[in-house]
């Protein structure tokens, strides 16, 4: 327990007592996405009319196995956007910590007002699939297509396929960020390997 929350055991019971849910605090609903955003802090690149940019991206989930499915929400405050729709399709970049002040700056500025490659010193790589373009400094660069926008218009939420992707093998920098929804991010930790206990998901081990 952390020195924050550590309370007394005596003031814990009397809180317990007039509060029919123990000890839990009520946060606002919108705070869900504080506890849930669990995966790692991305960047998107796109290509609009052949000039790269990036964005950076935290809402984002796997949806389905195979065809592999994830779902992106990409708003239309975002330059990317637009060449987002107009393309169908884009670059998950996955950074480590070492690009961690980059990737929120790139999150806090338009790739209207600057070319963010050049600005933030990364390299764009040809993908193969896709005109935009893989970022040379992250880790890992998914490939992908738009395979279904029909929730764009609700909710900003585009539906991609990964066609492909690209893994460093040789970075030595491997830890992912995970944002917490306020500007601080938790950095990838110890890996714990159950899977011995798999037995109904083994297909998912190689
Ligand atoms: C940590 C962080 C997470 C973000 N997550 C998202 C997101 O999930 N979806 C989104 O549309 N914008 C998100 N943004 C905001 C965009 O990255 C930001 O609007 C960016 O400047 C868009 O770049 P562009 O105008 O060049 O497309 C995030 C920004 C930061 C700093």
């Amino acid at each position: 327990m952390s020195p924050k929350s550590a309370k007394p055991a005596k003031s814990r019971k009397a809180s317990a007592r007039s509060n029919p849910r123990g000890g839990f605090e009520e946060l606002p609903a919108h705070k869900a996405y504080r506890f849930l955003e669990a995966g790692p802090i991305v960047m998107v690149t796109t290509s609009d009319k052949g000039k790269p940019n990036i964005m950076t991206m935290g809402f984002h989930m796997m949806i389905q196995h195979d065809p592999p499915l994830i779902g992106c929400v990409i708003g239309p405050w975002d330059h990317s956007y637009k060449a987002l729709c107009e393309t169908g399709e884009c670059v998950i970049a996955i950074p480590t910590v070492d690009l961690a002040t980059t990737v929120v700056d790139i999150g806090n500025c338009s790739g209207a007002d600057i070319d963010k490659f050049s600005t933030f010193r990364l390299t764009a790589l040809p993908a193969q699939d896709v005109a935009a373009p893989l970022i040379a400094e992250c880790l890992v660069n998914i490939e992908c297509k738009v395979a279904d926008r029909a929730l764009a218009g609700r909710y900003n939420l585009f539906i991609l396929e990964a066609v492909r992707i690209w893994v460093d093998p040789n970075r030595k920098e491997r830890r992912t960020m995970h944002h917490n929804g306020d500007g601080t991010f938790t950095i990838d930790g110890r890996t714990i390997n159950l899977q011995e206990r798999m037995v109904l998901w083994k297909q998912f081990q190689d």
